[in-house]
């Protein structure tokens, strides 16, 4: 679990300028542009966690609604200095907050801070609250595996809680293919629309 004043002061001021230049930003980047090129104008994200907000400009480009969660004041303080009409919610997404429905929910760069139970529950929450989500996550075959401090969770288990959340996966693109883990953005959607 990731202690709760991690992101904050310096680490929230330099966190895009340490990080805009990985190969693996570019891809989640990429990767949620072109999910969100099929998202009627108008229409809300929720975008879980927030974080400084590296999507915000994605959304308005696209005249979308944004809500931004975090449990980070810097860091959505951060975001919202960026004035891109998004509204913020301060949270700990642990705790099953009250988050309004959105059409689709972001979810980049949380997972792997989560334990397994806490993975569940923000889940669950996710498949409650939205229909259509984008997860980035670094799924290992048999065991977790910690990665720079983060850890992997065990694909077998992601898969299960998925099917307990109710959400069928649509696609998985790799990003980061190594030889413990993989990173993946993960297309989930909700399973009573795909049953229609
Ligand atoms: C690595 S950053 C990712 C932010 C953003 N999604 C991105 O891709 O840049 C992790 C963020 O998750 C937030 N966070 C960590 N645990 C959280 C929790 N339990 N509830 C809400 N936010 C959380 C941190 O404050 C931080 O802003």
């Amino acid at each position: 679990m990731i202690p709760a004043t991690h992101y904050s002061g310096r680490v929230a001021r330099e966190y895009e300028a340490q990080r805009s230049g990985q190969w693996e930003w570019t891809a989640e980047h990429d990767a949620v542009a072109r999910w969100l090129d099929g998202a009627p104008r108008g229409s809300t994200v929720l975008d879980a966690p927030v974080g400084t907000g590296r999507f915000l400009e994605l959304y308005a480009e696209r005249g979308l609604r944004c809500l931004g969660v975090d449990c980070s004041a810097d860091m959505l303080a951060i975001a919202a200095a960026k004035n891109t009409g998004a509204a913020f919610l301060r949270a700990d997404l642990r705790d099953s907050p009250f988050i309004p429905f959105s059409a689709r929910a972001v979810c980049v760069r949380l997972a792997n801070w989560l334990t397994p139970p806490e993975l569940s529950s923000v889940l669950r929450l996710l498949s409650s609250r939205t229909r259509e989500i984008v997860l980035g996550i670094a799924t290992s075959p048999v065991c977790s595996v910690e990665v720079g401090g983060a850890r992997t969770h065990v694909e077998r288990m992601v898969l299960e809680d998925l099917e307990t959340a109710q959400l069928s996966v649509e696609r998985r693109d790799p990003v980061t293919l190594a030889r413990e883990y993989t990173y993946a953005i993960w297309y989930l959607q909700r399973r009573d629309d795909v049953a229609g």
